[in-house]
């Protein structure tokens, strides 16, 4: 068999893992979440999810893929540990599904960019979300996204996805500043960071049961955890970088990016159509900033930079979304590459025409509420309880970490992450049950 890929160096993993983690979540979810949970009372809670269970837990993925060298369902197998392969291919299986609609959201994305450039989005922005985001134009776009993701990761790990996070990252950040910095100059943006940086911890109190789970879903879907796209890129690297300091690299840049995405987006919305709009569903962002930007004088360039940034966020998370099933494919029947992705990009379009006719709330819910925080909790347990002398021992790896902190990581993935993990479940699942009987998704 050939040999298996790696990145070229340690940068090169670095940039492909912050393409995955930044993305949709961190630009378009994350300002409207904060948005729809009383604003700054959420930012704590969401960034003390980040720090204190996301980058462990990105620990978790990284010292599971490294060891192995292997995807996210061989890996469990090739540690000696065959019969927690089901958690692997949970992961992967929500990894497939969320690329099924992720996909079709990247193909808004792309109707964005056209209606930029035509001004079809200026004059009435609900109309034109109903226009593009369902039906055959949406599964049009949908189309589009999926083949430019198949294109990147048939390329390869060091010639796709690793060359195109290069490139894609830094535009992402320059652009997402250039805005930020434009945005502040906008009169009535004082209201806006007000919002967005006051907390008022009643809000937070009322709404506990709501804020915490949804803080938490959104700490690991921006981190890319639970779907074993985290395992796959860490079995591309070499064993002699610092986990630990990779991941933190990872979590920071991620944080400053979501962070930069709510100093262009409140102060814009403040200083026209106002904050208060802005909360709810998938569709409000997209029509509360469409609106926003045809309020604004050169409205149709603004929201040209915004969409293109979203794009290459959407677009850099989701060739990791593929790698994930790619990689168990190509590890365990030796199939090139470029037919694998093909053809599971190819499944995954099928898939995605459901949430591209009406359906992106039911399945964004579906992974956010049960399956991540499903995933996350097994391999807590594996790493915590089952792996546990392999996974301290790789952690350590290229470090020089006490043995206090290896000891306060492993009982902290012990205990500390499966509850935290288990209280999301518990009303996450709560939460996506009563959607359904209420007939909230249909
Ligand atoms: N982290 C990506 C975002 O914030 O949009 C989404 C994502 C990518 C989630 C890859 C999970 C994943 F495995």
């Amino acid at each position: 068999m050939a040999q298996r890929e790696t990145w070229t160096s340690r940068v090169g993993f670095i940039f492909a893992a912050v393409g995955s983690a930044v993305g949709l979540g961190n630009i378009w979810s994350f300002p409207f979440q904060t948005a729809s949970n009383g604003g700054a009372a959420f930012l704590v809670v969401y960034l003390l999810a980040v720090f204190l269970i996301g980058f462990p837990t990105m620990l978790i993925e990284f010292v599971i893929g490294r060891r192995s060298k292997q995807n996210a369902i061989s890996a469990f197998g090739e540690l000696g540990y065959g019969n927690w392969t089901f958690a692997g291919a949970l992961g992967v299986a929500s990894a497939f599904i969320t690329l099924s609609f992720y996909s079709v959201v990247g193909g808004w994305v792309i109707s964005y960019i056209v209606g930029s450039l035509t001004g079809g989005y200026l004059g009435d922005p609900g109309t034109f979300f109903g226009a593009v985001s369902s039906g055959t134009v949406a599964v049009g776009a949908h189309a589009v996204f999926m083949l430019v993701t198949v294109g990147i990761v048939a390329f390869g790990v060091a010639d796709g996805i690793e060359r195109a996070t290069k490139f894609m990252i830094p535009a992402i950040i320059v652009l997402l500043v250039g805005l930020a910095a434009w945005a502040a100059t906008l009169s009535g943006a004082g209201a806006g960071y007000a919002y967005y940086l006051s907390p008022d911890f009643g809000v937070l109190a009322a709404n506990f049961g709501d804020i915490v789970p949804s803080a938490m879903g959104q700490a690991f879907f921006t981190l890319s955890l639970g779907f074993g796209v985290m395992i796959a890129y860490a079995s591309y690297m070499g064993r002699d970088d610092s986990l630990p300091a990779d991941s933190a690299i990872i979590v920071v840049i991620n944080t400053i990016v979501a962070l930069l995405a709510g100093f262009a987006v409140f102060p814009i919305l403040a200083a026209t159509s106002g904050v208060g709009n802005a909360s709810g569903g998938a569709g409000t962002a997209f029509i509360a900033l469409a609106g926003a930007f045809g309020q604004l004088p050169v409205g149709w360039l603004i929201g040209l930079v915004f969409f293109v940034v979203l794009l290459f966020a959407a677009l850099s998370s989701s060739i990791s979304l593929l790698e994930a099933p790619t990689s168990y494919v190509v590890d365990t029947y030796g199939t090139s590459r470029a037919t694998v992705a093909v053809g599971v990009g190819a499944v995954a379009f099928v898939l995605g025409i459901i949430p591209a006719y009406g359906y992106v709330g039911l399945f964004n819910d579906l992974v956010f509420d049960v399956l991540l925080p499903l995933a996350v909790l097994f391999i807590s347990l594996f790493v915590g309880w089952v792996a546990d002398a392999e996974s301290v021992d790789e952690l350590v790896q290229g470090t020089r970490l006490s043995s206090g902190a290896t000891t306060l990581w492993l009982w902290w993935v012990r205990i500390v992450v499966p509850i935290a993990v288990l209280v999301t479940l518990y009303l996450g699942v709560t939460g996506f049950y009563s959607g359904l009987v209420s007939g909230a998704y249909f």
